[in-house]
């Protein structure tokens, strides 16, 4: 139920190579008399990989489903440096799915600068599993119980409209948009007018864009996602929309996003706050 039925097939293919390597390796064992290419692939799986389920346990276990925010169902649990490396500092896991851009090896530079406005994090593994084995006892006899995760209070007001738009003016339909004109090819940046937010797009080719802001899959800006042709990438779940029709392009999003159209006035960009007329699709 979970993969799409257009999917079977590549499922099927990928299962029946995985056969054709374990097959080939066990019947090269057996002919060679040497375990030496099993110790490589296959054996691997009993001798290594119960370690990933032992980290990758703490992740997600008995803490909310479907929300938004990552801190409510992520653990970000602290680990020595062997169990960092090994894990590939995934334990630093809100940080992980609240900016899934980060590469893994900047995730503690990542935890260092945000921590305030994150729920505590685990002392260690044994504190995580502290959690976990009884929150998954209770949760067999209360299947919609889940951990609540305490969240800090915010320690700096929320970002003002003021401080986050850069339009200035504001004329019948159209707004001015005074600052985009340093934005460099192959980026996007935020523009909020009053209650809305749009976000607007310098391709690579030189062409200007606008969309909504805000991606239809999440509340999340668009703005601080990749622009890659003529294609927006959502920083959270990584889907993808076209930002010349707003069309998705990649799961998870099938929502189109309005686009707006921007008029270069001698110089100056302006943005028209009636969304341009949907293509058919
Ligand atoms: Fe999920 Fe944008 S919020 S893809």
């Amino acid at each position: 139920t979970f993969i799409p039925e257009v999917d079977f097939s590549k499922v099927y293919l990928r299962a029946r190579i995985y056969v054709l390597i374990y097959a080939s390796v066990i019947t090269t064992a057996i002919l060679t008399s040497s375990f030496l290419l099993l110790m490589f692939i296959g054996l691997p799986n009993f001798y290594g990989s119960w370690l990933m389920v032992v980290y990758g346990l703490t992740q997600h276990a008995c803490l909310a489903e479907n929300v938004l925010d990552h801190r409510l169902n992520c653990r970000t649990v602290y680990m020595n440096p062997l169990n960092r490396f090994c894990y590939w500092n995934m334990n630093y896991h809100v940080e992980h799915h609240m900016f899934p851009l980060v590469p893994y090896h900047a995730l503690d530079r990542v935890h260092a600068v945000v921590k305030d406005d994150m729920p505590r994090p685990y002392r260690g593994l044994i504190e995580a599993y502290r959690e976990i084995i009884p929150a998954l006892l209770r949760m067999r006899r209360e299947p919609g119980w889940f951990v609540q995760r305490e969240l800090p209070k915010p320690v700096s007001p929320p970002i003002t409209s003021a401080e986050a738009a850069v339009v200035q003016i504001a004329v019948l339909d159209w707004l001015e948009l005074s600052q985009a004109a340093t934005l460099a090819r192959g980026h996007a940046m935020r523009v909020d007018h009053g209650p809305r937010t749009f976000a607007i797009y310098h391709t690579e080719a030189g062409t200007w864009h606008a969309t909504d802001g805000i991606c239809t899959h999440g509340k999340t800006h668009l703005a601080d996602g990749l622009v890659k042709g003529d294609v927006i990438e959502c920083p959270k779940h990584n889907g993808r929309f076209r930002v010349t029709d707003g069309q998705p392009v990649r799961p998870p999003v099938c929502k189109a996003l309005k686009t707006y159209h921007i008029e270069n006035r001698s110089g100056t960009l302006w943005l028209q706050l009636t969304p341009a007329p949907s293509l058919p699709t």
